[in-house]
């Protein structure tokens, strides 16, 4: 589970190289009462001070297991590129990167090369960023304003609806038929400011079916009134789920981050809720003890809890009072054993009125420290897997979420589950 505090009540600082608390509160900010529905708040809050008061997170019926091949195997990858990273809608960028026309991203973290473009209409298209001569890939990087791609080989280029309008010395391809030889399409949807693409040309996906149900939460963060303050990537050597496993239990904090954050949390209360192949993990913080013996419509979660989706199958976000993190996961090309992880920082595109620069630099090198500690773990996993020593990991009945995740994915390559 993820555990770094962003919230008004204050900040860790990383490892043992500071384990003081620093208390801080960010004037203007009105805490997360509007940021998902107030009766589902509501509920979680119930439910997190019942398990405090009988001293018991809630629990699954039994304990589970997993194959340790799931991180390993090549062949187990080489699916999951074809069929979760192929076939299901990936989320390739915010809608706060694409406000103009001509605003465009290539993404080279996904299997599949795609470029995302706002087309002179307005409308987001993806395409494969792969030119048509001879594949060479389109474009890199990000920009505004594009009104053509040319490609850095020999400068075919294509507008932004993927058309290709200019073959430079064109008597050479003398009958080739222009219209066909355009950016191979991807579709793509935008909403609750996220854009998702497949990688199959074709495809049709409604999003919201897609959420099973995890949008109205999604919904609720107004997305589209952040901006992308900072990306980072790293590449590890470790399984891209083992990356995603660090977010899904609350079971390590006490142990791990013994020496930050583990005070800030209650031993071992995490509130899962599956939404389809999807689910939401919610982190309780001691400090929702403040909420016993008050009214329930002045309660407010969000200063007490951090909460994480899975946004089926590799996208983490992490919902924190005054900014948002988003890690995009994905498997480095051609291995089971290395992943390269996108974080990316959204902060409120403008300040509360009034209200002091909030020093973000520091959110990002927060959540770097933290994500260290649990990512030094995860390599050591993969090396130990690596050894076939053990075949199976053990899930705890606290330990649902990754029980789910872990599921979903079987369900998607239509695996058994194991023993
Ligand atoms: S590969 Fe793009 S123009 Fe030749
Ligand atoms: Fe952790």
């Amino acid at each position: 589970m993820d555990e770094r505090d962003g919230s008004p009540g204050g900040d860790f600082c990383p490892a043992s190289r500071c384990s003081r608390i620093i208390a801080r509160r960010y004037p203007g900010e009105d805490g997360g009462q509007d940021r998902m529905k107030h009766p589902t708040q509501v509920r979680l809050i119930r439910e997190a001070l019942a398990a405090i008061e009988r001293g018991s997170p809630p629990l699954a019926e039994t304990f589970t297991k997993n194959r340790a091949s799931v991180y390993t195997d090549p062949r187990r990858a080489a699916m999951e590129r074809e069929i979760l990273f192929g076939g299901y809608p990936i989320v390739v960028g915010f809608s706060s990167e694409f406000r103009a026309p001509g605003d465009y991203a290539a993404d080279d973290l996904s299997p599949m090369p795609t470029l995302v473009v706002r087309n002179e209409r307005g409308e987001l298209r993806a395409f494969a960023n792969i030119c048509r001569h001879r594949g060479a890939r389109l474009v890199q990087g990000t920009g505004h304003g594009a009104v053509r791609f040319t490609c850095p080989y020999h400068a075919w280029s294509y507008d932004t609806d993927g058309r290709l309008r200019a073959i430079p010395d064109e008597y050479g391809f003398a009958g080739l038929e222009r219209e066909r030889c355009g950016l191979v399409e991807f579709p793509v949807a935008e909403k609750y400011g996220m854009v998702w693409a497949i990688a199959k040309p074709g495809a049709r996906f409604e999003i919201d079916e897609h959420l099973g149900g995890l949008a109205e939460d999604l919904e609720s963060y107004r997305l589209d009134s952040f901006e992308l303050y900072e990306r980072r990537v790293l590449r590890r050597p470790m399984n891209w789920k083992l990356v995603s496993d660090t977010f899904w239990e609350g079971y390590h904090i006490k142990v791990l981050h013994r020496a930050t954050i583990a005070p800030l949390f209650v031993r071992n209360l995490a509130l899962f809720e599956p939404f389809g192949k999807n689910h939401r993990l919610v982190g309780v913080r001691t400090s929702i003890e403040k909420l016993r013996g008050r009214p329930e419509n002045e309660w407010d979660l969000l200063p007490h809890a951090t909460i994480l989706m899975n946004l089926f199958p590799n996208t983490v976000a992490v919902m924190q009072s005054d900014h948002l993190e988003v890690f995009r996961i994905f498997p480095a090309p051609g291995r089971a054993d290395e992943s390269i992880t996108e974080v990316n920082v959204l902060v409120p595109r403008r300040n509360t009125a009034g209200a002091p620069e909030r020093q973000w630099s520091r959110v990002m090198e927060l959540l770097l420290g933290v994500v260290e500690e649990d990512f030094a773990v995860g390599e050591q996993i993969q090396r130990n897997f690596e050894s076939g020593a053990v075949g199976e990991v053990i899930y705890g009945r606290f330990e649902p979420a990754l029980e789910h995740f872990h599921r979903s994915i079987r369900d998607a390559l239509g695996e058994r589950a194991p023993g």
